[in-house]
């Protein structure tokens, strides 16, 4: 272990007794103490999950990156290890930011971006950033191996890269700005030390936005995804509420050939709190994806207890036939089940009715009849903190905060959808909630700051029909 790991370590383990816990996750990975951004180097590796995450370890607030680390044998469960990655080189010297992980023979190799300025920190033009090797066999320890390829000419911001084995080549894909234009390069290597430039692999077209961030490229249904989180888009009636977006475009491409886009840019995540997501492959194939649950900018109370960000839940993607990503809860993730409680209600009328207690770490599942229900409003409420109700006359189905005291207020939602019945899955955790709507259709995550925990089920203005409620009580 370095000096400046050790010197991380030793903040870390003096800061986690001084935490809060009141709002700390019980089954999502947060940091120890500090700040956390982006999931980094998600891999399956020796037998574990392995999760890495954009860190700050001296503060709750972003500071020079380092890589913190944690490691789970089934997605639910995570154990934290020591500091893998701080800045401490001449490549990296402000910053380890954002990158993957591949399993290069008996080694695990994080490629990552080095952040350094030459110069003046204020100013862009003495910004380099420039994509690094550090390799481990045993999967804790990582041996720095340096710069792997330079900052392009006429480049500043370069960061990102996410790299892939394909036939018999490793590929890497890196976020960019060209101008006032976002980008995607593609690169190609045969031993992760010395890469080709193969050229820009997608660009933004006026309005999609000045950078491209954390890029990610990947196969399904025999189509490929290129997932990223554009900067600078506006928003537009329901779409882009958020500082920054995260989506994919889908299309057709292989190795030598260029990427011939065949869909329109989705947002991946309809809440509040997603961004930066990347994904990696479990050892039975499923893609998966996991992104950062929070958003730049935003108001973030858990700082006042000694930490800052959190990841989401692991979710299995797949590709429908309409070029839409499906998102569902990985599976491994019901093994947290513990009780089922069934709730006694099948119509609300106009009215409010406690269901549970105290809804801390739940698994909520609510069936409601669309067809049977005409009520204005209807769905479950949290305190007066949160509601996930259907909008009957905006016709969609709509998550709400209600912070005052942390200036957190608004909606988020998604149309309802064309079904008989919408079938809801909503995880709670300690402040936050992720919903996944009709097994896969779209999700909303937003981070929550309750006070207090009952939990009711309400319509207003006429009746509504639960074909099927209740709750799992979560480990
Ligand atoms: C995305 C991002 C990345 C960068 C990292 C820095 O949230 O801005 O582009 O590598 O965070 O922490």
């Amino acid at each position: 272990m370095t000096l400046t790991i050790a010197n991380a370590e030793q903040a870390l383990i003096e800061k986690q007794h001084q935490l809060n816990l009141r709002w700390y996750p019980h089954y999502h990975l947060a940091p120890r103490a500090g700040w956390m951004n982006d999931p980094n180097g998600l891999v399956w590796f020796d037998g574990w999950y392995h999760a890495f995450y954009q860190h700050h370890p001296y503060s709750t607030s972003w500071g020079p990156m380092h890589w913190g680390h944690a490691r789970s044998r089934d997605l639910s469960h995570w154990e934290h290890l020591p500091t893998a990655l701080a800045p401490e080189g001449p490549e990296d010297k402000d910053g380890c930011f954002s990158g993957s992980a591949v399993v290069n023979g008996e080694e695990l190799a994080l490629i990552y971006t080095g952040h350094k300025f030459e110069g003046d920190h204020t100013n862009d033009d003495n910004l380099y950033q420039v994509q690094c090797l550090a390799t481990s066999e045993n999967g804790i320890t990582f041996a720095r191996q340096g710069q792997v390829i330079a900052t392009p000419a006429g480049l500043h911001h370069f960061r990102d890269p996410k790299v892939w084995r394909q036939g018999d080549a490793w590929y890497m894909v890196v976020g960019a700005r060209m101008g006032n234009t976002g980008q995607v390069r593609l690169y190609r290597s045969t031993c992760l030390r010395e890469w080709q430039e193969e050229g820009v692999l997608a660009e933004a077209p006026a309005g999609m936005g000045f950078m491209w961030e954390c890029p990610d490229f990947f196969t399904l249904n025999g189509k490929q995804v290129l997932m990223f989180s554009p900067q600078g888009m506006q928003a537009q009636g329901y779409k882009n509420r958020n500082l920054f977006q995260s989506g994919y475009l889908t299309g057709q491409w292989q190795p030598g050939d260029a990427f011939s886009q065949q869909s329109a840019f989705q947002e991946m995540d309809h809440g509040h709190d997603f961004y930066a997501p990347q994904s990696f492959l479990s050892p039975d194939g499923r893609r998966i994806v996991m992104g950062w649950m929070a958003m730049w900018e935003s108001p973030m109370p858990e700082q006042q207890d000694g930490w800052a960000g959190m990841l989401t839940l692991p979710r299995e993607v797949t590709l429908d036939a309409n070029n839409r990503l499906q998102m569902r809860p990985a599976r491994e993730l019901e093994n947290l089940r513990q009780s089922w409680l069934s709730w006694p209600v099948s119509t609300l009328s106009n009215t409010i009715m406690p269901v549970m207690e105290h809804c801390e770490t739940a698994e909520v599942m609510l069936q409601w009849d669309l067809a049977a229900s005409d009520a204005e409003q209807y769905g479950i409420a949290l305190e007066d903190g949160m509601r996930l109700y259907v909008d009957n006359q905006a016709q969609r189905l709509v998550l709400e905060r209600n912070y005052p005291q942390f200036s957190l207020c608004g909606q988020r939602s998604f149309p309802l959808p064309d079904t008989a019945i919408l079938s809801l899955r909503v995880f709670f955790d300690s402040s936050s909630v992720e919903v996944f709507v009709n097994d896969g259709e779209a999700t909303l995550s937003s981070r929550i700051y309750p006070h207090a925990r009952q939990l009711s089920v309400f319509a207003w203005s006429g009746n509504a029909a639960l074909k099927a409620c209740g709750a799992w009580h979560l480990e």
